[in-house]
């Protein structure tokens, strides 16, 4: 069974200040794009470094989760510390997915540099940070989910398939 971590790092929406509107998205983004059944493994966390790092840690290792989505905390402020976390529990980096989302981004706001969103492999789970907003959201996963399911086959994570006429992934091999 696919399941997917959706971990939202804010400092306001964990103390209830905001409501957890970035991981809502992720799982409307998801609900209308997989084709299989998947579990989701949840939590909102401020932007404390090792509380990301044990997260991340427990959603891979623990909860046996194929894909793991962060929002928020990419950006240059003092307390954005989501990149390094991300780094520090990966023994891979995929410098990739961060590239093309700021490159696509770009085109869209010129604050799309500001973001230093990374992805990374722990074990059989592939971690990749998305911004906070949610319009962000949706516009960088649109850019990278092609190339994931392929992706989480090479790690040998769960199956992940899609509707085609809503999220059209790239499988180079027939697999
Ligand atoms: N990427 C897209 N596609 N659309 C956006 O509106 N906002 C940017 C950037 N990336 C944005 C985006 C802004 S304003 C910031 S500060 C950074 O993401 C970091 O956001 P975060 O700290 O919420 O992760």
């Amino acid at each position: 069974m696919l399941k997917i971590g959706i971990i939202n790092v804010s400092d306001r929406a964990s103390f209830g200040v905001y409501e957890d509107l970035p991981g809502q998205e992720v799982r409307k983004v998801l609900n209308q794009w997989l084709s299989v059944d998947w579990q989701e493994a949840y939590a909102v966390i401020p932007d404390e470094q090792n509380l990301i790092e044990q997260t991340l840690v427990d959603f891979s290792d623990n909860q046996k989760c194929s894909l793991i989505f962060t929002t928020g905390g990419t950006g240059p402020a003092v307390r954005d510390v989501t990149p390094e976390a991300t780094d520090s529990v990966c023994s891979k980096s995929m410098p990739g997915f961060g590239e093309w989302m700021r490159a696509k981004s770009m085109e869209i706001v010129p604050t799309a540099i500001l973001s230093r969103q990374t992805a990374g492999i722990r074990g059989k789970c592939l971690i990749v940070n998305l911004p906070g907003k949610p319009k962000a959201i949706l516009e960088c996963m649109e850019v990278v989910f092609p190339a994931i399911p392929y992706c989480v086959d090479l790690i040998e994570g769960a199956r992940i398939e899609t509707n085609a006429d809503q999220m059209k992934v790239f499988r180079p091999k027939s697999s």
